[in-house]
């Protein structure tokens, strides 16, 4: 398949405005497309099959599930209108206004009490703004990767869960909520990292839309890369996030992703506007831990932010956690993984053992689907994958998650 047709039938899978790029040639199409579109010029999508979306993909098959549905209807926020401001009461003189101020007339007790009525009644009057209602993310399911600790695994888990529910036939969308930007290095992109994830979430300010920067990945999942940012840029788009906490929904809502879609969100670790949006939106949070003392002692910390930021949301199935890199040659790391499953019970989704073919993936630009498929690693990852997609699909209200 020639890399212009390629580019057509990615236009169409992101909702068809290949009619702008009609006049990209063989000759040249590699340039054109490559300044007007670095990301998905670049892609090698020799791997890539456009088949129409199969359900029961087989493991290793390339399916390709359409990820948006239909045409978006640019759907502006609904904000309830601003009553007028009520008009300013001029109860004290103005300097100009030809009144000699009498400092004597009044003790200034006696004023601060008049304000303080004045200020009363300006709150009573101050134009309400009506909260939007939280846009419906009913037809869709969502996964956040969290961890209180770094280097645990998030990334590679949201990568590796995104490749496994692909294979199943589900649209996947990986979002990048980490300012790191890593996760597109865990998807197998078998280019410049630094150059797919150029642009990305953090660019979304202002009218810019999520859609322009979701990128297909060989594997077939599509990827939201975070995106290179300035300090500048990156404190404007955390201070977005922190003044509308359900920017996220909003903007997962206009994508309008295919029913069934899932998406999976690598977060940063720890307390932050990302955590705090990714678990406004997540159906389910799958939680990440080394077994070893350290990451052992974070867990309340874990237990607090989901309460905070899940409680009273009834889409909400409940946390449900992973133990990474066990290795059952040390006994402190058997010993953990045996404590935690003995706390948790069926909350742990699995466990993963040590496998140097997942670092090696990594290292290779490759998914560990890929690399290494009949390894330990990536049999944990499948088994994971399966569980938590059963449990997603199969929960009804009355059997959230234990
Ligand atoms: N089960 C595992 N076995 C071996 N290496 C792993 C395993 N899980 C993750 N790694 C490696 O650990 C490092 C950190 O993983 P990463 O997913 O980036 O963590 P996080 O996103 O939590 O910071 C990476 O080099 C990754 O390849
Ligand atoms: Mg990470």
């Amino acid at each position: 398949m020639s890399t212009s047709s390629d580019i057509s039938s990615l236009f169409k899978l992101f909702g068809g405005r290949s009619a702008h790029y009609q006049e990209i040639s063989q000759e040249d199409e590699k340039q054109s497309s490559m300044e007007r579109w670095p990301g998905v010029a670049n892609v090698d999508l020799s791997s890539v099959s456009t088949a129409e979306p199969t359900v029961s993909a087989k493991a290793g098959a390339v399916a390709r599930p359409a990820l948006f549905a239909g045409v978006v209807v640019q759907a502006s926020p609904v904000v309830a209108p601003e009553p007028a401001p009520a008009p300013v009461q001029q109860s004290m003189p103005v300097a100009g206004s030809g009144v000699t101020p009498d400092w004597a007339a009044e003790s200034l007790h006696s004023l601060l009490g008049k304000l303080a009525q004045e200020d009363r009644r300006e709150v009573v009057s101050a134009p309400v703004r009506v909260a939007r209602p939280r846009p419906s993310l009913a037809n869709i399911k969502i996964i956040a990767v969290i961890s209180a600790k770094g280097g645990v695994g998030k990334s590679t888990l949201a990568a590796g869960l995104s490749a496994v529910m692909q294979r199943q036939g589900r649209a996947v969308l990986a979002l990048d909520l980490d300012p790191q930007s890593a996760l597109i290095n865990h998807l197998g992109v078998a280019i410049d990292p630094m150059q797919v994830a150029a642009e990305g979430l953090a660019h979304c300010v202002a009218d810019a839309q999520m859609r322009d920067f979701c990128q297909p990945t060989p594997s077939g999942v599509f990827v939201l890369p975070y995106g290179m940012v300035d300090e500048g840029q990156r404190r404007t788009f955390e201070r977005q996030l922190e003044d509308e906490p359900d920017w996220l929904a909003q903007q997962l809502s206009e994508l309008q992703l295919a029913d069934g879609s899932v998406v999976v969100l690598d977060t940063p670790p720890g307390p932050s506007a990302y955590l705090q949006q990714a678990l406004s939106v997540a159906n389910v949070a799958v939680v990440v831990s080394l077994a070893d003392a350290a990451s052992y002692a974070t867990l309340p910390m874990i237990d607090r932010l989901l309460s905070t930021y899940t409680a009273d949301r009834a889409d909400f199935y409940g946390a449900t956690y992973v133990i990474n890199q066990v290795d059952q040659s040390r006994k402190l790391s058997k010993d953990i993984t045996q404590i935690m499953r003995g706390i948790l019970g069926n909350r742990v989704a699995g466990i993963i053992h040590r496998d140097q073919s997942i670092a090696e993936a990594l290292a290779y630009n490759q998914s560990v689907l890929d690399y290494e498929p009949s390894g330990q690693g990536c049999h944990d990852l499948q088994a994971i994958a399966l569980n938590i997609l059963a449990r997603l699909f199969a929960t009804q209200r009355s059997e959230q998650l234990a």
